[in-house]
């Protein structure tokens, strides 16, 4: 039942609304107008008619979860799987790409009010399905109580989704990921329950080296008791590890991490590196399409052979690491000690030796870098979804590179930090958008500012 609501009468959580969308916001969801309110409506496209419920009602917005398409889009194509991390199925991929291409332009012109840009051609992914080499699930239970692992319900942190064939991961690393629940269930072991946070099975984080056909495995749990021996004995991969976390937060990244069996990291290649990468270390989910995004940062950093190179927020040092044979010398800078650890390997392994990688902040960290290696020539940034911070921004400015190039995985914070850029004195002369991630609504683009 939809419920019927006056002017100016804010919706409440739990109400059912019918609403017709009339377009997608940036991270996806479906934009409805309902009495004055807009809606961000999960799982809804563009045409789409839908009965949704209201999940989170503020003062001049809510955010609803369609529970009933009353009239499809005719944009609409059937779903090919029922996975709660690729919302974007429903729409044909030349449409997804379309959409994503328009985004990152609209970002640019309407939040950064930047104009006179090359918007080049978006580049699509090589595989439009089974492409991540990263997959994190989540441990629970299915209807009938039995142990699963999946992902989130939208809208609900407690129910996991029970995926056991992920169709964005590949076949051999969801063979490896069943091994695990198989042994698990074998052992009556039970999920981490979110809501009393009792029981033992948080995540399964499963890594593939795409080039390499390495599969790294890695068990998140709460401290306890576990037959490591057995679990390797059932596993078939290159590396298995097991983290103990405590803490109350849905996260991976955290807790004590120790080797049960092989290798503790990954082996992978990338644009003809030969690149190892530590557990705890980011690296881009989609490798082949990483090799054409770092081609374009490639092309975009223009290098003759004579620059000092930035590679700021570097993670295992791949960016800078595929340009240093056209650089005089390249300076890393990155958050994570592992990654970085990881990067002056990468760069050993590889024989480059104009490679200089430290750990720490950017924040604070890069003005350091500066008195440390002397001013860059070209930048490259590849922060994560919160962009740069006015004072990055103000500190490379500070630094007169006379090119920066910047990677970003978010246009709504690239936006912003690329007008304080033009502020300065740089122009935005091309960006061309990149899609690492088919059938779900997350962007990527490479951003060239030149100095004037
Ligand atoms: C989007 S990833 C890019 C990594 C790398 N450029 C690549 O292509 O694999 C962002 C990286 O920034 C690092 N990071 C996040 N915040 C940071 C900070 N304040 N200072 C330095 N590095 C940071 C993360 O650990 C992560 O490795």
């Amino acid at each position: 039942m939809s419920t019927a609501l006056t002017r100016r009468q804010r919706p409440n959580r739990g109400d059912e609304l019918e609403l017709t969308i009339d377009s997608l916001a940036f991270g996806g969801n479906g934009v409805a107008r309902h009495e004055g309110y807009v809606v961000f409506v999960i799982g809804a496209i563009p045409g789409d008619r839908v009965r949704a419920r209201v999940t989170r009602p503020k003062r001049d917005y809510a955010e609803a979860i369609v529970v009933d398409v009353l009239e499809p889009s005719p944009e609409r194509i059937p779903r090919t799987a029922p996975h709660p991390g690729v919302p974007w199925q429903v729409l044909p991929y030349e449409r997804q790409l379309e959409i994503k291409a328009q985004q990152v332009e609209e970002a640019l012109r309407r939040i950064g009010k930047l104009d006179g840009f090359a918007m080049e051609p978006i580049v699509p992914a090589v595989e439009t399905w089974r492409y991540r080499n990263k997959m994190e699930y989540s441990f629970g239970n299915d209807d009938a109580g039995e142990l699963v692992y999946g992902f989130h319900a939208p809208g609900h942190w407690e129910r996991i989704v029970p995926i056991e064939d992920c169709l964005i991961a590949s076949e051999r690393s969801n063979v490896v990921s069943r091994q695990v629940l198989a042994w698990c269930r074998s052992r009556g072991l039970v999920a981490w329950d979110r809501r009393t946070h009792t029981g033992l099975l948080r995540n399964l984080v499963v890594r593939e080296g795409r080039r390499t056909g390495q599969i790294q495995v890695r068990l998140v749990t709460m401290p306890g008791a576990l037959d490591v021996d057995g679990l390797a004995e059932a596993v078939d991969c290159d590396g298995l590890l097991w983290t103990q976390f405590d803490g109350v937060g849905e996260t991976t990244a955290l807790g004590e991490t120790e080797l049960i069996s092989g290798s503790d990291y990954l082996d992978e290649e990338v644009n003809g590196l030969r690149v190892r990468i530590s557990p705890h270390a980011f690296f881009q989910t989609n490798t082949e399409m990483a090799e054409k995004l770092y081609a374009l940062a490639g092309e975009y950093a223009a290098l003759s052979g004579f620059e000092r190179l930035y590679d700021l927020y570097c993670g295992i040092g791949t960016i800078g690491l595929t340009m240093a044979p056209r650089a005089s010398e390249l300076w890393g800078l990155e958050l994570i000690e592992p990654a970085i650890a990881d990067a002056i390997s990468n760069a050993r392994l590889n024989e480059i030796d104009n490679a200089h990688f430290f750990a720490g902040d950017v924040r604070v960290a890069l003005r350091e870098l500066v008195k440390e290696a002397g001013t860059p020539d070209v930048v490259v940034v590849d922060p994560p979804r919160a962009g740069l911070s006015t004072k990055v921004v103000r500190r490379i400015i500070d630094s007169s590179p006379k090119r920066v190039v910047y990677v970003s995985c978010n246009p709504t914070t690239l936006a912003p930090n690329a007008a304080q850029l033009v502020e300065a004195g740089y122009s935005l002369s091309r960006v061309t958008p990149v899609d690492m991630f088919p059938q779900t609504p997350h962007i990527e683009c490479v951003a060239l500012l030149e100095r004037g």
